[in-house]
């Protein structure tokens, strides 16, 4: 994908089309739209003034015209009582959609200038791009194509003044979109594609390509470290599990941000098996590494004055006559004994150990992101992320940054009357809870493995994808937390 920003008037906008997002209309054509409507004979006018566009969220209308720009799409924004970068993403997001659905390879797009609010040129140019890129991601792995070309071009229109501020936030904004798709594409490849191999391939990759410190361990190497959580995990799979760590060195010697993403490759659940119903969404069991990628790639980008150590355990859960058992007792890399009481509650095994070996980088705060629990859907269904942790002042920080990413967090309470839960009779602790508060009993257990830093743990669970079309975009995959991590990485380095 290819972006910039073009001082041009709307009129004159060189791309076949050219998306606007207006808030709520009182009747009228918004002054700085006249010269637009002119070029459409005056249809905007009788579009808004016959009260067919209001201008509510994610309301759009198109217009035809002869010459360029040939479609003007209207895009709403909602009623505002106060402007939000998450309203101007979110009509970009519904741009993008369309420009997508249409097979429109060269978008522009412009947030009208009687709908900024307090939000700057630097924002808008970065959350325009950020949300066009949401909308317009599409993935098929088809050997017969549907003819419709992906958006390629992206052109943010401004005014001469804000020309320079909207380009420093396009480049940011640039690098989050190819993070996110880079997460997103990892997430909807198939288990039989995407292995804990080729996650590692992808390491590589974007440490040649931006020159990070990428090492990769195998199953012996895994096994002589003592990581006993993700080597029970991936016994029963014939792919070998691999542990990733990506280094991201921007701030010379000072302690690095970590980041640990779940990379359950494919989880059936072992030989606690899951129902078939729906299994195949297990594919995305590594989203929380998919994060990590991403997010990287928005490092190697912008290259931020803050170091950042990447943690990906990676392994497939399956069951087989060499898989773990129910019943089975494990030692982590921590030293703690786990009593396995369920097999599908494997992310918490694996995180254990990447928790625990992340401590040798003294890290100066550690997010995990992990699709861990199914029952965070139950409390707070597709619309936030759970967060808990350790450290109310890290919490903060990472909600803070959810917000300003349109990630945005939910608290959990991580109370001491939630640690017996996970009270084993034989081991120091079992990898079960129950049901009850099952997205803080499996926080529960990761934090016992966190030792000597600041941690945040978000279940990504019910935010990795979606089961349904939405305005913004399409069934699948979300790339859900590359905006997270890169905001409050971004954050750390403005100091
Ligand atoms: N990967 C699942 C959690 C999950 C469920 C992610 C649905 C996305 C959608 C995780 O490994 C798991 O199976 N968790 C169990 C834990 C239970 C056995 C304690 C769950 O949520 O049922
Ligand atoms: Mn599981
Ligand atoms: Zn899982």
């Amino acid at each position: 994908m290819n972006s910039s920003v073009k001082v041009v008037p709307l009129e004159r906008v060189p791309a076949p089309l050219l998306a606007v997002a207006v808030g709520a209309l009182n009747g009228k054509v918004p002054t700085s739209l006249l010269g637009l409507d002119d070029h459409l004979g005056g249809a905007l006018e009788r579009a808004i003034e016959s009260g067919d566009f209001k201008g509510d969220r994610d309301q759009t209308q198109l217009f035809y015209a002869a010459k360029n720009p040939r479609r003007v799409l209207l895009v709403g924004l909602g009623r505002l009582a106060e402007m939000t970068r998450g309203a101007a993403r979110r009509a970009a997001a519904v741009a993008g959609r369309k420009a997508a659905t249409l097979g429109v390879e060269h978008l522009a797009v412009h947030l009208a200038h009687e709908y900024r609010g307090g939000v700057g040129p630097a924002t808008v140019g970065q959350v325009l791009l950020e949300g066009v890129m949401q909308g317009a991601w599409q993935f098929r792995i088809k050997a017969v194509s549907d003819g419709k070309p992906p958006v390629k071009t992206v052109d943010l229109i401004a005014t001469r003044e804000e020309r320079p501020e909207m380009e420093r936030g396009r480049a940011v904004g640039h690098a989050m979109a190819i993070g996110g798709k880079l997460a997103r594409n990892l997430q909807a490849l198939p288990g039989n594609i995407c292995t804990p191999e080729y996650l590692a391939t992808i390491a590589r990759q974007l440490g040649r390509a931006y020159g990070f410190k990428v090492t990769v361990m195998d199953r012996a190497q895994v096994e002589s470290e003592g990581m006993g959580g993700l080597m029970a995990v991936s016994r029963g799979s014939q792919q070998e599990p691999r542990f990733i760590t990506l280094e991201h060195r921007g701030a010379g010697r000072s302690p690095p941000v970590g980041l640990v993403g779940k990379g359950v490759t494919f989880d059936s659940g072992g030989i606690s098996i899951k129902p078939a119903q729906n299994m195949e969404d297990m594919k995305y069991d590594m989203s929380g590494a998919a994060a990590v990628l991403g997010t990287f790639e928005v490092l190697g980008q912008i290259k931020p004055p803050v170091n950042v150590v990447g943690v990906i355990p990676a392994t497939e859960n399956l069951p087989s006559g060499t898989a773990l058992k129910p019943g089975d007792v494990v030692r982590s890399h921590f030293g703690k004994t786990i009593e396995i009481v369920n097999t599908d509650a494997e992310g918490r095994l694996i995180l254990a150990d990447a928790l625990s070996y992340v401590r040798r980088f003294k890290p100066a705060c550690v997010i995990d992101a992990a699709t861990l629990t199914g029952a965070i859907t139950v409390a707070l269904g597709n619309a936030a992320i759970g967060l808990m942790g350790n450290d109310d002042h890290l919490i903060a920080e990472v909600g803070r940054a959810g917000d300003r990413a349109g990630e945005r967090c939910w608290q959990l309470p991580l109370w001491d009357e939630y640690r017996e839960l996970n009270k084993s009779e034989i081991a120091d602790v079992k990898n079960s809870g129950g049901r009850g508060a099952g997205s803080i009993s499996a926080a529960w257990f990761l934090r016992e493995f966190v030792d000597g830093y600041p941690w945040a743990h978000l279940d990504i669970a019910g935010t990795a994808y979606h089961d349904a079309e939405q305005p913004t975009e399409g069934k699948g995959p979300v790339g859900i937390g590359v905006r997270l991590f890169s905001e409050f990485i971004l954050a750390r380095a403005r100091g």
